[in-house]
């Protein structure tokens, strides 16, 4: 039903003659005849709630018609069971249910003098279906379409908090297991198992960074030793039902900060919890950054590390935050018209400050190699906003407290 709702509420939104054209994501091969896990399209899921690959809705105010791969006894041997055209109409609440296959045949049946919103993705069903529409002028859906995801409804938000719950034991594990010697890949084994036990995936490679590791943003060998002495940076999330958590935490892999550690560690902290506070409907989504950047600014030329007009991107090279949702990276506009957006309830950002000091002769070298970031997912609500990953220990004592349980 809410996948009904959503496409009424879609094309009230468009004009009157709309037809919505969304396929869902084509297959990927990953060597030889092993193909990537499927998964399905975002934006497809959230209309149709349909995960079978070579898939495609076509809808409009009085129409719904989905096309999709027949049953087939030999394939389902191999690949598995296929819903097939007899029972898709009563599963997906379509009125027609065609085999992918009579796509050219039928699409052209289906559409007259309709307004066409389709926006091609880089794929074969996609070219076929522009060339095959080549005589209509296209509009595009993800304006619109967009806007809509960027506010959850109830289901997104408690399936997302499902996701964050899964994550957030996944990093309790790690701070507690966590010790000198351990290779970065035995971590990340806590979070593939965790995942899995509770039928969840990773919502993208995760990092397990220690020491200087954690200065490269997007490390994701997870193949070296961790150091007695050194932090470890992990940023991993569970993805449940589609929907991505997305959750950094920093810690010391002894289960103790050193001196320069805590400082650090304490300035990213702050910027965090700082950014975090003000985030509440009708303030500007940029917020956040600048604040976080702030305080960031101060501690680090506080140290002595950051000269008073210094560049901070040298230290500090990312956003603050994004949209989360059925994508980590979600959809959704920053700016409207050129000018940051304000936040409305029912968004979901990641507050994600982050300070990375690699080697530098002219940095005190007890802060060289140290890199922090500190991620949670946050909430906007009507009165302000919700960490959803709040469970998760951040305070350096709560920390510490944890890993020596
Ligand atoms: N894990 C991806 C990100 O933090 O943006
Ligand atoms: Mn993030
Ligand atoms: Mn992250």
């Amino acid at each position: 039903m809410i996948h009904q709702k959503r496409r009424h509420a879609l094309l009230n939104q468009l004009d009157n003659n709309a037809v919505v054209i969304v396929s869902t994501n084509p297959e990927q091969n990953r060597s030889g005849d092993v193909n990537y896990p499927f998964r399905v399209h975002s934006d497809f899921y959230y209309l149709t709630g349909f995960q079978e690959p070579e898939s495609l809705a076509v809808f409009s105010k009085d129409n719904y018609t989905i096309f999709l791969r027949p049953k087939d006894k030999a394939r389902e041997i191999w690949d598995g069971k296929r819903l097939g055209i007899d029972d898709a109409p009563k599963i997906l609440k379509s009125n027609h249910a065609f085999p992918i296959d009579l796509l050219k045949q039928k699409l052209p049946q289906i559409i007259f003098n309709n307004q066409v919103y389709f926006d091609a993705k880089i794929c074969q069903l996609d070219n076929d279906i522009t060339h095959l529409l080549s005589n209509h002028q296209l509009k595009s859906l993800a304006p619109t379409l967009h806007e809509m995801r960027l506010i959850k409804d109830t289901l997104e938000i408690s399936t997302l908090q499902k996701a964050v719950n899964i994550s957030t034991k996944a990093h309790q594990l790690a701070m507690q297991a966590i010790q000198p010697n351990l290779f970065e890949f035995e971590v990340q084994s806590i979070f593939d198992g965790h995942f899995s036990k509770n039928n969840a995936q990773h919502a993208y490679m995760p990092i397990v960074a220690g020491g200087k590791n954690a200065c490269v943003l997007h490390y994701i060998e997870n193949n070296k030793k961790l150091n007695k002495g050194d932090l470890v940076l992990i940023d991993a999330g569970a993805e449940v039902d589609c929907y991505a958590s997305d959750i950094t935490r920093t810690f010391p892999v002894s289960g103790q900060f050193s001196r320069a550690q805590k400082q650090i560690y304490q300035i990213v902290l702050d910027a965090q919890i700082n950014a975090i506070n003000a985030i509440k409907p009708g303030v500007k989504i940029n917020e956040p950054h600048k604040i976080a950047t702030k305080i960031i600014k101060q501690g680090l030329i506080n140290l002595g590390i950051l000269e008073i007009n210094g560049n901070l991107s040298q230290f500090y090279m990312h956003g603050t935050g994004h949209w989360l949702g059925l994508d980590v990276h979600d959809v959704g506009q920053y700016k409207k018209n050129g000018n940051h957006r304000k936040f409305i309830a029912g968004m979901i950002t990641t507050v994600e400050p982050g300070i990375y000091i690699r080697k530098d002769g002219k940095i005190n070298p007890i802060y060289h190699n140290i890199g922090v970031r500190i991620e949670d997912d946050v909430l906007v609500t009507t009165s302000g906003n919700t960490v959803l990953t709040k469970s998760l220990a951040k305070e350096i004592n709560d920390i510490e407290s944890l890993m020596s349980q």
